[in-house]
């Protein structure tokens, strides 16, 4: 078992990162979404580490993260021209929106393995804001594979506790860049179909894209588009995610949502249960409060939520009840999250 070290970013210890990187181990890195367990993207052995360390199945792909757009070319396939096949709408929204939470699938090119990429022609291309990150990707000289640090179906980890929490003795190394300042995953854009989709929210919405991509498209929203049932979704919505060891009930934002939350925990006498609030609630004998917002700010609720989750599992109760946001803009990327960890429904 390897002893795991929580490091603090000074250079020497930033340096130490990089080396082991550069050995083919994975290491966990802060980012501005949630930390990342990373390793080289170009090493298909330093990659498949990854997977083993996180228990992940190997048909879901990785992220690459560069830290400059000349790293592209180590990614992205080119035309006959030697030009990078990214349309320039593409081209477009990340200028727009790099460095910064927005992940852009292109078409790869034969240096990114299937291992990287799960035999998909695509590989999903993140550069992140995060100056740590930015850091660690420019010194390694390579770009950095990483998924979410948690170990497969846990919430994402937002803090290097939590990455230590579920990684201990798998890892020599997580590099602490205090608390993730988005708190979700980036939002996965596939620029290769057309039209343009959004495979899973995240902080940059739909309405952010659109001055750029007007015919872009949420995976999943537009129902009367058929064609858009046979598209794969990102193959990693389709496993069991973010899910606290107690079971996660959804509390429907109806008008007399107070008067079901009243009547089932008077029903549940017996029980402990811990509520994930929106807004200031009354407090019962039998449910603690933890607040996702006292208010209904949608930046401080996804940067609460897998925080939160973590700290409720922690009082070991027998249900977590977790209030509904309503899906427009960020409030999209939450109740993705909430409807993937969710087993029931308090309506
Ligand atoms: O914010 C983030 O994106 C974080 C930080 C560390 O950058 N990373 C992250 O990675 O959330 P992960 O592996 O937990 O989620 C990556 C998602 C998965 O749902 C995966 O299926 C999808 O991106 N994905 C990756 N490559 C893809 C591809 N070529 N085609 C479709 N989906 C892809
Ligand atoms: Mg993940």
């Amino acid at each position: 078992m390897t002893k795991t070290r929580i490091l603090s970013s000074s250079d020497a210890n930033i340096t130490l990162a990089v080396e082991r990187l550069k050995e083919g181990y994975p290491v966990a890195i802060p980012t501005e979404t949630v930390y990342g367990l990373a390793a080289n993207c170009m090493n298909p052995l330093a990659s498949s580490r990854i997977f083993q360390v996180k228990n992940r199945p190997t048909d879901n792909p990785l992220i690459c993260h560069v830290s400059s757009y000349e790293m592209l070319d180590m990614l992205v396939a080119k035309d006959e021209n030697g030009k990078l096949r990214i349309t320039n709408e593409a081209l477009t929204v990340m200028k727009h929106f790099w460095p910064g939470p927005l992940t852009v699938l292109l078409p790869k090119n034969d240096q990114v393995s299937d291992i990287v990429s799960a035999g998909l022609p695509t590989v999903a291309v993140r550069f992140p804001s995060h100056p740590i990150v930015q850091k660690i990707i420019e010194l390694a000289g390579f770009p950095l594979a990483a998924p979410s640090a948690n170990l497969s179906g846990r919430p994402s980890p937002t803090t290097a506790q939590h990455v230590l929490d579920d990684l201990d003795g798998r890892i020599a190394y997580i590099v602490d860049g205090g608390p993730s300042s988005f708190g979700l995953e980036s939002t996965v854009l596939d620029a290769t179909s057309n039209p343009p989709i959004i495979l899973r929210p995240g902080a940059i919405t739909a309405s952010m894209l659109k001055p750029y991509m007007p015919s872009i498209q949420v995976y999943g929203m537009d129902k009367r588009d058929l064609s858009m049932e046979e598209r794969p979704s990102t193959p990693g919505m389709k496993y069991k995610h973010y899910a606290p060891t107690a079971p996660v009930k959804l509390v429907k934002a109806y008008i007399h949502m107070e008067e079901n939350v009243a009547r089932f925990l008077s029903e549940h006498k017996n029980d402990k249960f811990v509520r994930l609030c929106i807004g200031e609630r009354p407090d019962y004998a039998n449910c603690a409060n933890l607040y996702l917002t006292k208010t209904s700010n949608l930046a401080e609720i996804a940067r609460n939520l897998f925080n939160l989750l973590r700290e409720a599992d922690l009082l070991s109760p027998s249900v977590i009840l977790a209030e509904e946001v309503s899906e427009e803009e960020e409030g999209l990327a939450i109740m993705n999250r909430l409807g993937k960890a969710a087993t029931s429904v308090l309506s």
